[in-house]
């Protein structure tokens, strides 16, 4: 399953960031305020559990997120995101996994990976800016299936239909949201329009 977030602020912000001329600064910033438009939607069907709170006047019923959130940013673009799910969900914990796509063969090579353990009570949120051809995203599931995570969910600003192709073929059980679905990938396989380099662009560097 994937869904495309539609909204007008999301539309308005998707376009500044793309923009070729938009500094890394403000590119920051607005990936930032992209993440947590999405997270918003992503998380939608999150359980809660009742909990009562006191009001100066009286008592109230309140809610209470159940499940055991854990948020994987894919290194290195997907540390952009991660300021932005902590500031939604400040006791989420922190998965890292390191990807780079190899430059010739473009398929993902892994370079690092630190998880917590699974609980059996956990929804896994990974966050890349870039779904392109799908291969690092895939990778990552694997590895966190192999671990023991099953409730797996992706969240992307921008994504092309042959990655959420992959994606799907691969992994039918994870949801996939992202903020854009693009035209396709160029033969580098990066995302057409797209917005280049989301690392270099997040980061300064290049
Ligand atoms: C980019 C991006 C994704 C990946 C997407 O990372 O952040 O992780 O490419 O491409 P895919 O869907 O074809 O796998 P990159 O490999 O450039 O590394 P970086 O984040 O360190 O810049
Ligand atoms: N990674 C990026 O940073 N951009 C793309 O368009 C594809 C992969």
């Amino acid at each position: 399953m994937y869904q495309i977030v539609e909204h007008p602020l999301l539309k308005h912000k998707l376009t500044v960031l793309r923009d070729k001329d938009t500094p890394t600064k403000e590119f920051r910033e607005l990936a930032s305020e992209i993440t947590m438009l999405l997270t918003y939607e992503a998380l939608s069907n999150l359980n809660t559990k009742e909990v009562p709170v006191e009001t100066p006047i009286t008592t109230a019923p309140g809610a209470a997120i159940a499940d055991n959130l854990i948020v994987v940013p894919i290194l290195r673009a997907g540390v952009g995101m991660l300021d932005a799910m902590l500031h939604l969900l400040p006791s989420a914990s922190i998965g890292f996994v390191g990807l780079y796509r190899d430059p010739s063969t473009k398929q993902p090579v892994e370079y690092y990976q630190k998880l917590p353990k699974p609980t059996g009570k956990d929804r896994v949120i990974i966050v890349d800016p870039m779904l392109a051809t799908g291969g690092s995203i895939n990778a990552t599931i694997v590895l966190l299936k192999d671990q023991g995570f099953e409730r797996i969910k992706t969240i992307s600003i921008l994504a092309a239909p042959e990655g959420i192709k992959a994606v799907e073929d691969a992994h039918p059980d994870v949801e996939i949201y992202s903020g854009a679905l693009d035209e396709k990938l160029n033969e580098h396989k990066y995302i057409i329009p797209g917005l280049g380099d989301a690392g270099d662009r997040l980061f300064g560097t290049r």
